[in-house]
């Protein structure tokens, strides 16, 4: 259990954690929605309370910049495209989750700031350090979840499972830049797990088995 203080966002009082704060991250198409799920489904079948949100996303001005992310034909820069998910990013800590966890309720997240590091970083050419220093300030005491969950797959496995889940894979900005893009994203994520208390978890093992895999990990 740890005591988190948000007196920058304009709490007085200080917040009682219980390790609910679970990140499930990896590269599109690596099972994040598929196991978010099940986990959310174990979790309420078990009386939880359960916060279910995904980045980008969560809040009236998230969604909204979410459609502007996905525009492929809204041109901008690398530089551009981390400022719009740090700010969806602030607002979903800020208005939701700071709150549900105060709550004391459990919050599962599809995504957070180890995707800026991984697509804008490692994929798209920007400052890791500076996508790091950048988040920091805008997260404050959320920047690190309780637990942090990798999903790790070989790129042409998720290509081959994407191309399955979408009719027209290129109509997606991200979806469309190809296996060596993606790659450098895995990069990403490889050195998010030797960097931080990150779990990775193999995506090549069947659903049931990484699913009892993060059961593990939340009951420890
Ligand atoms: P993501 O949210 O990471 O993009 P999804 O959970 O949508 O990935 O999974 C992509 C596709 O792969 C889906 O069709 C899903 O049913 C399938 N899938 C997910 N996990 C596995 C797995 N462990 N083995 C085989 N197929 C999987
Ligand atoms: P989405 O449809 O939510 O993809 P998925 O279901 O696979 O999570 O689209 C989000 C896309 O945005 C996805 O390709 C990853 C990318 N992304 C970044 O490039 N940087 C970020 O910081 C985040 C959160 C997502």
């Amino acid at each position: 259990m740890k005591l988190l203080s948000f007196s920058v966002y304009g709490y007085n009082e200080n917040m009682l954690v219980n390790n609910k704060y679970v990140v499930i991250e990896g590269i599109d198409g690596a099972g994040k929605t598929t196991q978010k799920k099940l986990l959310i489904d174990y979790l309420r079948s078990n009386n939880q309370v359960v916060c279910d949100v995904k980045e980008p996303g969560g809040t009236l001005l998230g969604e909204k910049i979410r459609q502007i992310i996905k525009d492929s034909k809204i041109v901008r820069s690398p530089e551009s495209d981390f400022e719009l998910f740090n700010i969806c990013r602030r607002e979903l800590a800020q208005q939701i989750i700071s709150q549900e966890l105060t709550l004391g309720h459990w919050v599962i997240c599809d995504r957070n700031w180890f995707s800026s590091v991984a697509y804008q970083g490692f994929g798209q050419g920007l400052l890791v350090e500076s996508i790091i220093s950048q988040t920091k300030k805008a997260l404050v005491d959320l920047f690190l979840p309780d637990i942090s969950i990798i999903i790790d797959l070989p790129v042409d496995m998720a290509f081959n499972r994407l191309k399955k889940r979408h009719d027209d894979i290129s109509n997606d900005n991200f979806e469309s830049k190809g296996l060596d893009f993606y790659q450098k994203v895995r990069d990403g994520y490889l050195w998010l797990i030797k960097n931080y208390s990150i779990y990775k978890i193999d995506g090549q093992q069947s659903i049931k088995t990484i699913n009892q895999s993060i059961i593990k990990l939340i009951q420890n």
